[in-house]
């Protein structure tokens, strides 16, 4: 896992995406993501947050960032600079969790997958992370098919926010842990 002394250069690129760390700033940007009952149905606790939750939460992130060198960060369009969303690791219950969010504009065009990629590439590289994990609700098969791409293996079923998710798991070498190390506390995302 990474250290606090860790970092790695910002922003992350990608061919339509930039990935950095939140910004207190971003907050009504990140709000109209995070507002959207649809969006957040499979997210966390599974409801939509206030604005004032949003603002928390990005401190939150901000503060993860600055303890431990990664967190969930801010996905920008390339071409425009608009905040679309989240994508980032936590440390969480499960280990070192992988998690993304989009705006519903920008669903259905590879942008979760791309933006992930960018993800566990910094934790599998630079940040020196040798196991990835992450959930997927049951019911959310559009993100399960998000983690196959970018390399992860379905590992078991497991309860997160009172719901059946699926732990997914990724390993620097690609090979499957013998065992799971559960940590703490789970993101849903
Ligand atoms: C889940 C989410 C991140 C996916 O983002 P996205 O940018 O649409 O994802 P991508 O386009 O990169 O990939 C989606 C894949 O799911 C597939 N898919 C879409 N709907 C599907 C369905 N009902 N069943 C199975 N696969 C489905 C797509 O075809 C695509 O796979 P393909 O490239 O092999 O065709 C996005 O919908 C989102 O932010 N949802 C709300 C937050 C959320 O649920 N986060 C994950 C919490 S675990």
């Amino acid at each position: 896992m990474s250290t606090p002394g860790t970092s790695i250069a910002f922003p992350l690129r990608s061919e339509r995406l930039l990935v950095r760390p939140f910004e207190e700033a971003d907050a009504p940007a990140a709000h109209a993501v995070y507002g959207d009952a649809e969006v957040m149905r499979f997210v966390g606790d599974g409801r939509p947050t206030s604005l004032r939750e949003t603002v928390e939460m990005i401190e939150g992130y901000r503060r993860h960032q600055r303890e431990r060198g990664f967190a969930f960060w801010a996905v920008l369009a390339a071409d425009d600079g608009q905040l679309i969303g989240d994508a980032g690791l936590e440390v969480t219950a499960h280990g070192v969790e992988l998690g993304y969010t989009l705006g519903r504009p920008w669903w259905g065009r590879g942008l979760a997958t791309e933006a992930a990629e960018l993800c566990v590439d910094a934790a599998l590289g630079p940040l020196g992370v040798r196991c990835l994990v992450a959930l997927a609700d049951e019911h959310n098969p559009r993100s399960a098919r998000v983690l196959e791409k970018v390399g992860f293996t379905a590992e078991r079923r497991v309860t997160a926010y009172g719901r059946p998710h699926m732990r997914f798991v990724h390993t620097a070498s690609g090979a499957q842990p013998r065992s799971s190390r559960p940590q703490g506390r789970p993101s849903g995302s």
